[in-house]
């Protein structure tokens, strides 16, 4: 492995190729490339914050109604990890950015309106909350005592196992390092915290080289979504739950409460009614 594979700076030119090469071709439903199946499910009608399209990781099994919605990576010139949050424009419903990074995918605050995190003040599209992924001091060894730090590309290779070897003691695949933190949630308390995961994978890096979604929305292979199971919002944990195998998760994003499954490597497109967000008080 070249040593220089986990270092900065990143290939910050790559996005801009990309952007000029595919920025023009919207992603009109079934126009996603191979990596991403659209897979749009069905949306009960109703008042409410609107339907949403989104791009999640798949749910496979169990009761969760549909995948968790991805959060798109961005890392800093230091090489901080960070959730990007979309454009906001004074009086707008939601923050929204159409054609994220020459994706042609519409990306909306309103994929995160769901299991309360609608009410979460770090939802709000002018929110005082930054970006950055932080680490919980829950969920994985390799960084249990970096609670509250924010999460770095290098820590991925520098504690604990480096992310190609990682694996834990069931399951067949070391296909990538996990941590668990949290996002746009600092100051607030546990009930406003909305939970993330990260996967660093050579996976990831493969389905970028496919996928024009995958290539915006993940850096250095790195991929992260908003970590509320969608069936009655637990939280739910990548190779962290030995229980896992005996529901054919050992190898996938496993939820404890009522064993639905998820697999972090196939990304697909949904769609949901999000909730509308309450008016904020002054
Ligand atoms: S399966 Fe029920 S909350 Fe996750």
């Amino acid at each position: 492995m070249p040593l220089d594979e986990d270092k900065y700076p990143v290939e910050s030119d790559r996005r801009r190729f990309v952007k000029g090469v595919v920025g023009g071709a919207a992603l009109a439903g079934v126009t996603t490339a191979s990596a991403a199946a659209v897979d749009t499910a069905t949306s009960p009608s109703g008042a409410g914050g609107g339907t949403t399209e989104f791009y999640a990781v798949e749910n496979t099994d169990g009761p969760a109604p549909r995948g968790m919605p991805q959060i798109p990576v961005e890392i800093d010139d230091e090489g901080y990890l960070m959730g990007a949050w979309p454009e906001y424009e004074e009086g707008a419903e939601n923050a929204v950015t159409e054609d994220y990074g020459g994706s042609g995918v519409t990306y909306s605050s309103a994929w995160f309106q769901y299991c309360g995190v609608q009410t979460y003040s770090g939802v709000y599209p002018d929110a005082d909350q930054d970006n950055y992924f932080r680490y919980s001091s829950s969920g994985y060894d390799w960084h249990a005592d970096k609670g509250g730090d924010k999460i770095h590309i290098d820590d991925f290779q520098e504690l604990g196992e480096p992310w190609r070897e990682w694996n834990t003691a069931f399951g067949t695949r070391a296909n990538g390092k996990p941590a668990a933190g949290t996002w746009r949630s600092q100051d607030l308390s546990p009930q406003e915290t909305m939970p993330i995961q990260i996967i660093r994978s050579q996976n990831v890096l493969d389905l970028a080289e496919e996928d024009p979604w995958i290539e915006a929305s993940t850096e250095e292979g790195c991929i992260a979504w908003l970590n509320k199971c969608t069936h009655f919002c637990c939280v739910p944990g990548f190779k962290n739950n030995e229980g896992s195998a005996k529901f054919g998760a050992a190898d996938q994003i496993y939820c404890q409460c009522h064993q639905s499954v998820y697999d972090p490597f196939s990304i697909v497109k949904k769609a949901f009614v999000a909730l509308p967000r309450p008016e904020k008080e002054d």
